[in-house]
C-alpha cells in the first residue's frame, strides 16, 4: 500500500465551471507543472508573504508596463498595501509614464513589417504598438520636470522617482484620469521605487543629456545600495518577515537579493536571509546566470533563510500571465493592508543600519559564521538581528 497519501494531497482537480473566480480556478484546477507552481506561488504570496504584516519587495524586469501590467496589476497591488518597495528597470518606469501622461498604446500584432512601421513612425514592443511621438513627448516631459529646483542635487533613485511620481500624479489630475501609473501610485502610497541601473533607460538618457546643459541632477547609487539594505534590516530587526517577489530576473533581481549579503558579508551584522522568495521567470538555472538562479542557490550566499527554503517558489511562466493571476488571487483572499509608507521613513531606516554597521562592521575582513545553528528565535522562528557575526566584533576604523 502506497504511503504517498501521508505526504501529498491527491491530484483531483475541481471541474471548471461557468462564472468561476480566478482564485477558485487556481486553487481547484491548477494542479501540476507550472500551473501547480503558480498555485503554490499564490498561496505563498497570500498566506505567508502578506501575512503578519511582512515587508514585500517587488522587482520588475521584462517589458511589463508597456503591456499594461502597471495599470492592471501593479497599481492595484500598491493600493492594497501588498507591495512595500520596488526595484525596477528604468524601462518599466519610462514606459509607465506614457500611461500616466494619458498617451495611447495599442494592442497590435507581432507579425507586422518593421520596415513599414519605421516609415510610418510606429514603435513595436513585440505586439504592443505606439507612435514615435509617444517617445518624444515622454522625453520632453522628463526633461521639463527635472529642470525644477528640487531636482538640482545628488539623490537616491527612490527620491528621484518619488519626485517624478508627484508630477505624474499632478498630470493625471489635470487630465481627469486616475490609477494609471505605477510611479504616481507609488508616490501616493509612499512606496520607494529604485532602479538598479539608472543610466540604462530613456529616463537616464534624458537625465544624462540635461547634464550637458546646466542640470545638477546626479544619482547616488551608494545611497540606493545602503537604503535598500536598510529597508530589509528594518523589517528583520522588528522581527517581521522580508519577502522578495521577483518578476523576470536581471539586475533588479540581484539588487533586491544583495541586500542580505550587504547586511551580513559587508556590514558584519548577523542575519539569516530573506524569509520568502517568489519568482516568475523564463530564465533557466543551468546557465549559471543570476536571472535563473534558484532560491536554493541563493541560500549558499546568505540571501535566503535556509529554514524557509521549502516555502520558496519559482514558476517558469510569462509574467503577463502570472502577475494578473497572482494579483487577482491576493485581492480575493487577503484584506487590504495598512500602507507602510516606507518612503517617509527612509532617513530613519538608513540611520539605523548605519549605527549597526559602525558598531559591528569592520574595514578588515569580517569574521564569518556559516553555522547558523541554534539562533535566537524571533516571533516567526528566525534569529533576532542586530548582533555581531561570529565571536570577533570590530569597530569600524576611520
Ligand atoms: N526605452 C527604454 O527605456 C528601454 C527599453 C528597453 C530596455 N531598456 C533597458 O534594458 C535593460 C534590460 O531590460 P529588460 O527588462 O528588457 O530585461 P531582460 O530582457 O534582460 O530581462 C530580464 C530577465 O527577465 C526575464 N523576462 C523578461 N520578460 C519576461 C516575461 N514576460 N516573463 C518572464 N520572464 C521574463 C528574462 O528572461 C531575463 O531573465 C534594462 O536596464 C532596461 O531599463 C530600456
Amino acid at each position: 500500500m502506497s504511503t504517498l497519501n501521508k505526504k501529498f494531497p491527491r491530484l483531483l482537480p475541481t471541474p471548471i465551471k461557468k462564472g468561476m473566480k480566478a482564485a477558485d480556478l487556481i486553487d481547484g484546477s491548477f494542479k501540476a507543472y507550472n500551473g501547480g507552481r503558480l498555485a503554490e506561488a499564490c498561496k505563498l504570496f497570500a498566506g505567508k508573504m502578506l501575512a503578519e504584516d511582512g515587508t514585500v519587495g517587488m522587482s520588475l524586469t521584462g517589458a511589463l508596463t508597456p503591456a499594461g501590467l502597471g495599470r492592471s496589476a501593479i497599481v492595484p497591488l500598491l493600493k492594497a498595501g501588498f507591495v512595500d518597495w520596488i526595484i525596477s528597470t528604468g524601462a518599466n518606469l519610462y514606459h509607465d509614464l506614457h500611461f500616466g501622461l494619458g498617451m495611447q498604446l495599442f494592442a497590435g500584432s507581432p507579425f507586422l513589417d518593421d520596415v513599414t512601421l519605421r516609415k510610418d513612425g510606429v514603435i513595436r514592443i513585440y505586439d504592443v504598438l505606439f507612435d514615435y511621438d509617444v517617445l518624444l513627448d515622454t522625453d520632453a516631459f522628463v526633461r521639463q520636470v527635472i529642470q525644477g529646483a528640487e531636482f538640482q542635487k545628488t539623490m537616491g533613485t527612490d527620491e528621484f522617482h518619488y519626485l517624478l511620481g508627484k508630477y505624474v500624479y499632478e498630470r493625471e489630475r489635470q487630465l481627469g484620469i486616475k490609477d494609471t501609473s505605477v510611479l504616481s501610485a507609488a508616490y501616493q502610497c509612499g512606496v520607494p521605487v529604485f532602479t538598479s541601473s539608472p543610466g540604462d533607460s530613456s529616463i537616464g538618457m534624458n537625465v544624462a543629456a540635461m547634464s550637458l546643459r546646466d542640470s545638477k541632477l546626479l544619482f547616488d547609487v551608494n545611497r540606493d545600495v545602503n537604503q535598500t539594505a536598510a529597508i530589509v534590516y528594518s523589517a528583520k530587526s522588528k522581527k517581521s518577515t522580508s519577502s522578495v517577489f521577483i518578476l523576470g530576473g536581471g539586475s533588479p533581481k540581484n539588487f533586491m537579493l544583495q541586500t542580505e549579503p550587504q547586511i551580513q558579508e559587508v556590514m558584519g551584522i548577523e542575519e539569516r536571509g530573506h524569509d520568502y522568495f517568489l519568482q516568475c521567470t523564463d530564465a533557466r538555472p543551468d546557465t549559471g546566470g543570476l536571472s535563473g538562479a534558484t532560491p536554493a542557490e541563493a541560500v549558499s550566499w546568505g540571501k535566503i533563510d535556509p529554514d524557509t527554503l521549502p516555502d520558496c517558489v519559482v514558476c517558469y511562466a510569462d509574467s503577463t500571465i502570472t502577475l494578473p493571476l497572482l494579483t487577482a488571487y491576493a485581492l480575493d483572499r487577503v484584506k487590504p493592508r495598512k500602507l507602510k509608507r516606507l518612503y517617509d521613513q527612509r532617513d530613519v531606516m538608513l540611520e539605523a543600519i548605519r549605527t549597526q554597521y559602525l558598531r559591528h562592521g569592520s574595514i578588515d575582513k569580517i569574521t564569518h559564521r556559516t553555522d547558523l545553528a541554534a539562533p535566537k528565535k524571533g516571533r516567526s522562528g528566525r534569529s533576532v538581528t542586530g548582533t555581531a557575526r561570529g565571536s570577533k566584533s570590530k569597530m569600524a576604523k576611520k
